[in-house]
């Protein structure tokens, strides 16, 4: 059966531009907020496979898209390595504790972590047994670095003060903690594989708060280890890795010669210049600026929607091949779910001229 996410991907043009959304399942949506209140706490909602499973389906039981992403969070890794996690009201996730030292370092344990997070792997079954053959599951994890952000910083942060003090000045500590992480990552993603996932995204949400060369020494570096590792691991079987950095838009070079298969990109490039930029054959995925669901009118979503496959196919020599479209970051919580509707069947009838 055909599979427009992988052709896409793989540079078979099958005729139109597949599409999905990062943070596709989610508060924008009546019916998760229902569900989300069922299971009592964000958490609660990641670990009960039942409904975690009926929360990845919804956006595809309304929308046409191309493929699922298994519901869960980035943050489920720091708290498996036993950091105690709340989501907390307009406010988002909190760690308890922060790492504020070596010591604390040492002390996180990334043993087990298939066992403590066997509850995504038991989702990841759930979704493939209701999922259609020909829409592809992704599974994902945060990088190395951004997971690291958030268990230094303890929240999410304007300034990066933490970050920046453990990149400036306690580096060696630092590299300790991203070398850990990178272990538990490899493991949790080659469990998801195992489990049947179709394809992996790495959210590297924060590397774009990093300088040319921290951002080469404290993310990339060890997103590289990541991908060798995976590769390594899915030899042979067609099992594509997204890289995604926020705010990396002038790093792409760097980020291509780690050869992912795709590399996401923010709203911030144009398309064209990026598809000139990667000269070797990396699909690229993006990058609607998620805010025009929310507070644009029609005319600007279907202007700026037309303009990232315009520009695409003109750097491309006039084919769509190569491009997964999707948004420059997660979708807004404000977002109307009729402009979702309208955007999806849009691009899949524009991009077929
Ligand atoms: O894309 C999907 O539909 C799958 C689900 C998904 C969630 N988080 C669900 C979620 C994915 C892929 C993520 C990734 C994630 N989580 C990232 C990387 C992508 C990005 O946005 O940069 C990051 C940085 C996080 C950490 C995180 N989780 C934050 C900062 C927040 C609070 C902000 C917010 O939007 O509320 C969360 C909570 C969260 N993760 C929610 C959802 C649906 C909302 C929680 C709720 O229902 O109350």
């Amino acid at each position: 059966m055909r599979n427009p996410l992988f052709d896409a991907i793989y540079f078979n043009n099958n005729g139109y531009t597949p599409i999905w959304l990062m943070r596709q399942a989610g508060r924008y949506l009546p019916e998760y907020r229902q569900l989300r209140a069922k299971a009592g706490s964000f958490l609660s909602l990641c670990k009960n496979v039942e409904l975690a499973t009926a929360v990845t389906l919804q956006p595809l039981q309304r929308f046409s898209l191309d493929a699922a992403i298994m519901f869960s969070d980035i943050l489920v890794v720091p708290e498996a390595m036993g950091l105690e996690l709340d989501f907390i009201a307009n406010e988002g996730p909190v760690f308890k504790q922060r790492i504020t030292n070596l010591n604390d370092v040492v002390k996180l344990d990334n043993s087990q972590i298939e066992v403590k997070l066997d509850y995504v792997f038991q989702l990841i079954k759930s979704c493939k047994q209701q999922l259609k053959p020909n829409i592809p599951l992704i599974g994902f994890s945060g990088s190395p670095f951004t997971l690291a952000c958030y268990m230094l910083e303890g929240r999410s942060s304007k300034d990066y003060l933490e970050v920046k003090r453990w990149v400036y000045s306690n580096s060696m500590a630092l590299e300790q903690l991203l070398l850990k992480l990178s272990d538990a990552i490899i493991t949790y993603l080659k469990k998801q594989v195992d489990a049947g996932v179709d394809a992996l995204m790495l959210f590297d949400s924060w590397g774009g708060v990093l300088t040319p060369s921290a951002y080469q020494e404290y993310s990339l570096k060890y997103i590289n280890k990541i991908v060798s590792a995976l590769k390594q691991y899915t030899l042979g079987k067609n099992l594509p890795l997204i890289v995604f950095t926020k705010g990396g838009s002038n790093w792409l070079q760097q980020i291509a010669q780690i050869q992912p298969d795709v590399i996401g990109l923010d709203w911030t490039i144009d398309i064209g210049v990026a598809r000139k930029i990667i000269t070797n054959k990396i699909a690229l995925q993006g990058n609607l600026d998620p805010m025009i669901l929310a507070v644009g009118d029609r005319a600007s979503l279907k202007r700026e929607a037309m303009q990232i496959i315009d520009n695409y196919k003109l750097a491309n020599n006039g084919d769509i091949s190569g491009l997964v479209f999707n948004l420059g970051h997660g979708i807004n919580i404000n977002t109307k779910p009729d402009n979702v509707a309208y955007l999806v069947d849009f691009i899949h009838e524009y991009s077929k001229q």
